[in-house]
């Protein structure tokens, strides 16, 4: 690879070093701020991770881009991933609501995989987001992407997660099909605990 580009890989994955700092802090001050207003913890944990330089280049050949880090800004949407994981389903569309309300970020793209679950049953809503970066000589607008999903849909995310690494590429249909099925189940119980959550706050209000 020639040596400018090695230089402009290194300047892009800096960058998104800056911009997974900068949401996780822009993040914790919202939700910070969200508990002490609402005196409740919506959420139970938090994860960030960066997308290492090889992963990205494995992504950019299997969706058949050259690898290029214009095609890394471009194609890859992941870059910085940050996963929010809450008790219950309001606390979901709360916590949504709170970021896309914030004017420290611009929501590029959002999928509500809640209301519409993915083929592989996979429930979560994802916000991508363009976080500025305040460098020397310009703002930068850096791509990221924050998960938030139920303490359910982050167990079965899980197992889906391993089940895909260990068989990329051919899941057996009748895992598939019992995926599905527990996805569903999952739905049904992050109702029920909603509507339970409901029933116990208007005990504490009283
Ligand atoms: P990308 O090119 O990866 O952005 O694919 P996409 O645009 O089709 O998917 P999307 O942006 O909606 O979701 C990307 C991320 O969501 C993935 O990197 C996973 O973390 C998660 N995800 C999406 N689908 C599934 C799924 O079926 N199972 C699991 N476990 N995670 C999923
Ligand atoms: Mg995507």
């Amino acid at each position: 690879m020639i040596d400018h580009q090695e230089k402009e890989f290194k300047e892009l994955m800096l960058r998104y070093n800056f911009a997974k700092r900068t949401l996780e802090t822009e993040l914790d001050i919202l939700l910070k701020e969200y508990e002490f207003n609402h005196e409740t913890t919506p959420v139970e944990h938090i994860k960030s991770r960066l997308k290492s330089k090889s992963s990205a280049i494995k992504k950019l050949e299997k969706k058949g881009y050259d690898i290029t880090p214009e095609n890394i800004k471009n194609h890859i949407h992941d870059m910085v991933g940050v996963r929010i994981v809450c008790s219950f389903l309001s606390d979901v569309y709360d916590i949504v609501d709170i970021i896309k309300s914030s004017n420290k970020f611009r929501v590029k793209d959002e999928s509500d995989y809640i209301k519409n679950p993915k083929d592989s049953g996979y429930v979560s809503y994802h916000l991508n987001v363009l976080v500025p970066l305040y460098l020397q000589k310009n703002i930068e607008y850096i791509e990221t992407e924050i998960q938030i999903r139920t303490v359910a849909m982050d167990f079965w995310a899980s197992l889906d997660h391993k089940l895909r690494y260990k068989l990329p590429d051919d899941i057996p249909v009748y895992l598939q099909r019992e995926m599905l099925e527990c996805s569903e189940s999952i739905n049904v119980l992050d109702t029920k605990m909603q509507h339970l959550y409901e029933i116990v706050k208007k005990y504490q209000d009283k």
